[in-house]
Parts: C-alpha cells; sequence; structure tokens
C-alpha cells in the first residue's frame, strides 16, 4: 500500500484518540537491551517500520528479538546469544538511529562495526559528535569501506560536544555506563527521549546523574541486568494530532502523553489560537478565535522541536496573516513546502526561513511525501484542503506513526489507504 488518500470533508474532527509510544524513545531502549545480561521486556512499544529495522538489527548481532504473542506493543529482546558485533549497511541505511548500537557493543563486547548512517532527505547528519565522544572514552576508531569499527577497552573521561545531538548523547550515555570511573558529558542533548533513556539504564543499575541537564555524570558500574520498562507516548505523534484538530477546527481529546513533554509544541499553538484543557495524561485542544499565524524558530529542546515544524507549517498555511517559520536544527527540512505548494499554499522559503501568508483555502491534490514529518503534515493540510489528497510514498509515514489512517478514521477524518 503505497499511498494515503485524504477527503478534506470541511467537518471538524472531533472525538479521543491515544498516541502510540515514542518510536524515537523505543529505538534507543532497544539499543540499550545489549546493555543488559538477559531479557529486555519494553511495553508500549509502536508497532512501526523503525522498530521493525531495530529488531532485524539486533537479531543479526544475534540477539533474540521480536513482539511478545499476545501483546501488541510489548518486545522481548534477549541479548544472551549475541554472538557478532557487525550492524550491516542494508539494513543501517534503512534507518540512521540503527547506530545507536555501537555504544552499547563497545561497552559491553570492547568491539563494534557499525555500517557509518549516512545522510537523509533532511539533511548530512554526520556522526562526527558519537566518534569523537568513543574516542574520548578511549576507543581505537578506524573507517573501513563505509563502515566505523571500534573496539578497545573503555576509560572515564570529560568531554563537551560541540552542538547538541539527542543521538550522539544517547550513544555516549550507553558507552559510558559500563566504563570504569567517572564520565562528564557537557552540551548534552535534554530531550524526553535521553531522559528516558536513562530512566531505564539507571533501573538497570547504571549511576547517571544530570539527565535532562546539559550535564551529565556517568560513574561506571560492573554489569547491567535486563529489566522491563514501558515506554511514554510519542510526543510527536501527540502534536501532530493536535495539529490535525486545531486545521480542522475540531475538538479532539489526545491521550496517553504527558502534555509536560509538549511544553514548547502547547505554547505556539495556544499563541496560535488553540484552546487547551490539560490532564495529566491527556491534552484536548480547540479552537477559539480564528486561526492567527505566529513565529516560531525550532530549536533542541526545551525549544519548538524541529519534528513538528513542518505538521505546525500546515496549519499556518490557513491561518488568519503571516507566520515565519525558521528551521535551525537540520539544514534541508522544507521538502514540504513545494507540495503545499501545490495545494495553494502562499509560502517563500529563503535559507531557513520559511515566510507563510494564510489563504483563503487550500485544494486537494497528489503530493509526495519525503520524510517522516513531511509526510505527516501533508495529511494534516489535506485534512482541511478542498477535495481529495493523495500522499504518495507513504511508506515515510508508516515509519513512524502506527495506524494513523485509522486514528484519523476515528476522529472522523475520510482518508483510506490506496495502491
Ligand atoms: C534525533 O535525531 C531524532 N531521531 C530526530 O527525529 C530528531 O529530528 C532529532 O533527534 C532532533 O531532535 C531519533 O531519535 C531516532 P541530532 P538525531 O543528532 O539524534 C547535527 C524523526 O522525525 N549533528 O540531534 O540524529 C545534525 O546534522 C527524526 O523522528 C552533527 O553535526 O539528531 C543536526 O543538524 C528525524 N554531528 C543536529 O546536529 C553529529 O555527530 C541535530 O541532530 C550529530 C548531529
Amino acid at each position: 500500500m503505497d499511498r494515503i488518500v485524504v477527503v478534506g470533508s470541511g467537518s471538524p474532527l472531533t472525538g479521543e484518540v491515544r498516541v502510540s509510544g515514542s518510536k524515537n524513545s523505543t529505538l534507543a531502549l532497544m539499543a540499550a537491551a545489549l546493555l543488559g545480561d538477559g531479557e529486555t521486556i519494553i511495553h508500549n512499544a509502536p508497532r512501526v517500520r523503525d522498530v521493525s529495522t531495530m529488531i532485524q538489527i539486533l537479531q543479526s548481532l544475534g540477539a533474540q528479538a521480536g513482539w511478545i504473542e499476545g501483546e501488541s506493543n510489548s518486545l522481548s529482546i534477549d541479548t544472551r546469544g549475541v554472538n557478532q558485533f557487525e550492524a550491516p549497511y542494508d539494513l543501517v541505511r534503512q534507518m540512521r538511529a540503527s547506530f545507536l548500537v555501537l555504544g552499547p557493543l563497545l561497552a559491553r563486547y570492547g568491539r563494534a562495526r557499525v555500517s557509518e548512517p549516512g545522510g537523509c532527505a533532511i539533511g548530512v547528519r554526520p556522526i562526527d559528535q558519537h566518534l569523537k565522544a568513543f574516542e574520548q572514552l578511549g576507543a581505537e576508531l578506524s573507517l573501513d569501506h563505509g563502515y566505523v569499527e571500534a573496539h578497545g577497552k573503555l576509560s572515564g573521561t570529560s568531554f563537551s560536544f560541540d552542538m547538541v545531538t539527542v543521538n550522539g548523547t544517547q550513544n555516549a550515555m550507553m558507552a559510558a555506563v559500563l566504563t570504569p570511573g567517572e564520565t562528564i558529558m557537557e552540551n548534552c542533548a535534554r530531550e524526553p527521549e535521553v531522559m528516558e533513556l536513562a530512566a531505564m539504564l539507571k533501573k538497570m543499575g547504571a549511576d547517571i546523574r544530570g539527565d535532562g541537564t546539559q550535564h551529565i555524570v556517568i560513574r561506571g558500574v560492573e554489569k547491567l541486568k535486563s529489566v522491563e520498562f514501558q515506554v511514554s507516548g510519542d510526543r510527536i505523534e501527540a502534536g501532530t494530532l493536535i495539529a490535525a484538530g486545531m486545521i480542522t477546527k475540531g475538538d479532539v481529546r489526545v491521550t496517553g502523553i504527558d502534555p509536560a513533554l509538549l511544553g514548547s509544541t502547547l505554547e505556539k499553538m495556544r499563541e496560535a489560537g488553540a484552546i487547551f484543557d490539560i490532564e495529566k495524561d491527556n491534552v484536548r485542544v480547540r479552537i477559539g478565535t480564528p486561526t492567527v499565524g505566529v513565529s516560531v524558530a525550532t530549536a533542541p529542546y526545551p525549544g519548538f522541536p524541529t519534528d513538528m515544524q513542518a505538521q505546525l507549517m500546515a496549519v499556518m498555511t490557513l491561518a488568519t496573516g503571516s507566520s515565519v517559520i525558521v528551521e535551525n536544527v537540520f539544514e534541508n527540512r522544507f521538502m514540504h513546502v513545494p507540495e503545499m505548494q501545490r495545494m495553494g499554499a502562499d509560502i517563500s522559503v529563503k535559507g531557513r526561513s520559511a515566510h507563510v501568508r494564510g489563504v483563503e483555502k487550500l485544494l486537494g491534490a497528489e503530493v509526495m511525501a519525503t520524510d517522516l514529518r513531511a509526510s505527516a503534515s501533508l495529511i494534516v493540510a489535506g485534512l482541511a484542503a478542498e477535495g481529495e489528497t493523495t500522499v504518495n510514498r507513504v511508506y515515510h509515514i508508516d515509519r513512524g506513526y502506527e495506524r494513523i489512517e485509522e486514528k484519523l478514521q476515528n476522529l472522523g477524518a475520510v482518508i483510506r489507504r490506496e495502491g
């Protein structure tokens, strides 16, 4: 099934929808399972393509990994059988986050050979900061025909990242938790996915302080035990569903999410005219006044998330007035713009800034998904467009959204898969 057809019915989305577990958190936790001495169980994991790819990566290392029969969102990962330390190109190229196995393999087995992830549609996405962390910890690194080879005995150290990197911080944490001595890491990422990884590592017996701040201190321990862990709700999926509620002027309650993780997203949407009722594990969104244009610049957490940039832009295309959206994190994350222009959006891009002028209406069109969040933004735009929008290459969205069309159908959207 390669495309999703959305019929902008003009009617508002209403009702309640539960988000799946965080895709990005789950990927890091699956890599961290390599540090445990037995079977790790991860509950509330989303059944999305990226998780399937990570299952294959773990299996290729010799671990037993897969979904638990009868528990639709629980994973079992048993690393007692790990007997080889190479993550192959054909899997890593499908999902860059596969590179997260390097830190745990190096920490537990003293060796790893992982294909360089390479860039993707949204940017070059180098891994120099990951390598810097491993080198600072004492690993011998070499580049061999597109693979990063790492080996050696690690020892505690101090270093600072040159820029904030989520997976870089996570990879370094996983390399340091079994490393003798104290490791002090500065300029770390503060994302909830970093904090959730630290929470599972601490449950496994790791000694980590400062997670959630830019200053993380880790004291190495002898070994880590495998645990059961529950993934939190996906904050980006929650933001995406809230954007769908906003653009259709609906009344949607998104459940299974800690609203505290949505701080800057809700703040910006409130500025645009959204009304939120916030409870412990859910957020209800309605629209009071007409949506107005707002300006935003993406930034590392707690700033406005780059993963919500395209979805907010979709809402802004129909807002009253103008907005300026600056993408500071990735160098090429405006590929949804030409597709939205095909739908009648008035957007002009100059460098890292997109200037959006609200229009009366969008017209449904054939559009092309280019990356995970761009494809979600085109579905959001299609919900409010006049007529049919066909989003092609929808495998992008299946990487990170579980049953998205079903969730939207349950809110009243007219949406179907085809092809
Ligand atoms: C994580 O990617 C997420 N992916 C991304 O989500 C998210 O957009 C990104 O963090 C930023 O929040 C996963 O967690 C699997 P970075 P990551 O390293 O860690 C540069 C999605 O849609 N950089 O924080 O790879 C990099 O090029 C995906 O779910 C270096 O230069 O992102 C980028 O410009 C997309 N050298 C910036 O830092 C490095 O060694 C931030 O990237 C590492 C990063």
